[in-house]
């Protein structure tokens, strides 16, 4: 009965922590674990076996060790039948946390301990002195408090290092003690006017000589320290030091500066080398068409004199020395019409070539031309054709040019074609007149085609000479371009080809 009514309020308080959602257990007089709720055993991670029978430091330390509290809190517990305090609580893995505990007294069973977890409890509390302790020892900058006298108060380990010192070292003393004078009075007089003024000092770049002759560079913020009165009481500075990253920024700034220097150096020769080009592409024009005039004064006087012998007219020549007479007059004229191709593009190209324009119309041109080659083309049994469009409108030309090259382009046809025709044939469309001469000769690779119009450009020969310069297609091209108009060829190996070139019908010059 007795005994019945004695478990009574255990019984109560079990089931009252059975519905709690905090952490609760019930323990016998001699803090024994009786009882532990659902709460219970999950913050602290043991199970109810584990944790039945086990004294309640297994959960939280004791603090009725230290006899002061001990009584204290004995004293309140019989008083009043409860206590409320705080405890360390511990994990079954070692995860320590801040508990608040309230006990209640159950006599005689012993007593009823509701937790709980403090918000910052455990591990992530932070404690601000140890914290800042910390900070200031593993930061690589170099910080340090000074007083109004401009003694240091408090250093951090960078700082003691950076002066050799350890931080005990240097309390107490002050800039005078570690730097020359001259360094320490300007450190001196910026902190008595910081302290004056209470201005910050926010990134100032030094330069300072090492004792091994290097340079260093350091980077210093000075703020005003205030009491709670508003009084500046000292200084907190911050020095860093960035001697690398000075160093890495004048290596890039030494290289800039010679780069540009370089960039100018090069571009100066490079506009040297083009004066010199254009001075030697001047000097080879000039060359060019003096070389030519000198040749050919003396070269029409020798074909003069070859031909009077030649012809009988000095006395008699024999089959023999008539044939070798004509073979010479044959390279004269070859000759001949070398130096006048390269007179002709040497002017051209430098745009000293002179038009005598007119408004007159093609056809006409086209016509004697034809008529012209009738007969070479029929001794070779070709046949040439004249297709001229009578609707082809005047057009503004240098006659003389035009038929320039009409007439290497005609050249071309017979002299490339064995059999069949040269077509001449003119036509017009809103913007050009059209000029074509059409063969049914050897034709032109298709891989040779590109290159025609090149100066000094002889395709694949025959065999026999065929008398070119290789200089015929580049003059007509010069030609046709300086009159704003365009030059094409079309062609099929061993089916003939076209050569046809358009001329503005507005072209002026
Ligand atoms: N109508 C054509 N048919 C085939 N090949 C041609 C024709 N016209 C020009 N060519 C090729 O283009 C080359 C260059 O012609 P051109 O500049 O007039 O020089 P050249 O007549 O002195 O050889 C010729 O040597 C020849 O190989
Ligand atoms: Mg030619």
């Amino acid at each position: 009965m007795n005994d019945k009514k004695s478990h009574a309020p255990q019984l109560f308080f079990k089931e009252m922590l059975e519905n709690l959602s905090m952490p609760g257990i019930i323990v016998s007089p001699d803090r024994k674990i009786k009882y532990c709720n659902k709460d219970a055993e999950s913050i602290f991670g043991y199970s109810p076996k584990e944790l039945l029978g086990k004294r309640t430091e297994l959960l939280y330390g004791d603090r009725r060790k230290q006899p002061k509290a001990k009584r204290e809190i004995y004293n309140l517990l019989d008083s009043y039948g409860f206590h409320s305090g705080k405890a360390d609580g511990k994990t079954k893995n070692g995860q320590e946390m801040k508990l608040k505990i309230l006990t209640f007294l159950i006599k005689p069973e012993g007593a009823v301990v509701v937790m709980e977890k403090s918000v910052h409890a455990g591990k992530h509390e932070v404690d601000k002195d140890k914290f800042l302790r910390d900070l200031l020892d593993n930061i690589p900058d170099m910080i340090y408090f000074k007083d109004r006298q401009n003694r240091f108060v408090l250093v951090n380990k960078a700082h003691a290092e950076a002066l050799n010192k350890i931080p005990e070292e240097i309390i107490g003393k002050t800039d005078l003690d570690f730097f020359p004078k001259k360094i320490a009075e300007k450190y001196f007089k910026d902190d008595i006017e910081l302290i004056k003024k209470g201005k910050p000092i926010i990134g100032e770049i030094e330069r300072a000589r090492r004792s091994d002759g290097g340079i260093t560079y350091v980077s210093t913020t000075k703020i005003p320290h205030y009491d709670e009165k508003g009084k500046i009481i000292g200084i907190i500075g911050i020095t860093r030091n960035i001697t690398d990253k000075m160093v890495a920024e004048e290596e890039l700034q030494n290289y800039k500066e010679r780069l540009e220097e370089l960039v100018k150096k090069r571009t100066k020769e490079l506009e040297e080398a083009n004066d010199r080009i254009l001075r030697m592409y001047d000097i080879k024009t000039e060359f060019t068409s003096l070389v030519s005039h000198e040749l050919r004064t003396p070269l029409t006087v020798i074909r003069e004199s070859v031909a009077v012998v030649e012809e009988g007219i000095l006395g008699e020549v024999s089959k023999k020395q008539k044939r070798q007479l004509a073979i010479a007059l044959d390279n004269i004229k070859r000759l001949t019409r070398l130096i006048n191709d390269l007179l002709d593009l040497g002017k051209l190209e430098s745009g000293k070539m002179k038009f005598d324009m007119t408004r007159a119309n093609v056809n006409e041109l086209l016509g004697e031309i034809g008529t012209s080659y009738r007969s070479t083309a029929g001794k070779k049994g070709i046949e040439l054709e004249l297709n001229l469009n009578p609707l082809v409108p005047n057009v503004l030309f240098d006659r003389d040019r035009i038929a320039q090259v009409v007439h290497n382009l005609v050249n071309n046809a017979i002299k490339f074609t064995d059999q069949g025709s040269v077509k001449i044939s003119s036509a017009s469309d809103s913007k050009y007149i059209k000029i074509a001469v059409k063969d049914t000769g050897r034709g032109i690779k298709k891989s040779d085609l590109g290159r025609v119009f090149n100066k000094f450009e002889q395709l694949a020969r025959t065999g026999k000479t065929e008398g070119g310069t290789g200089l015929g297609l580049a003059i007509c091209k010069e030609i046709i371009e300086q009159f704003h108009g365009k030059i094409f060829v079309t062609s099929q190996f061993g089916k003939g080809s076209e050569f046809s070139f358009y001329l503005p019908r507005d072209a002026r010059r």
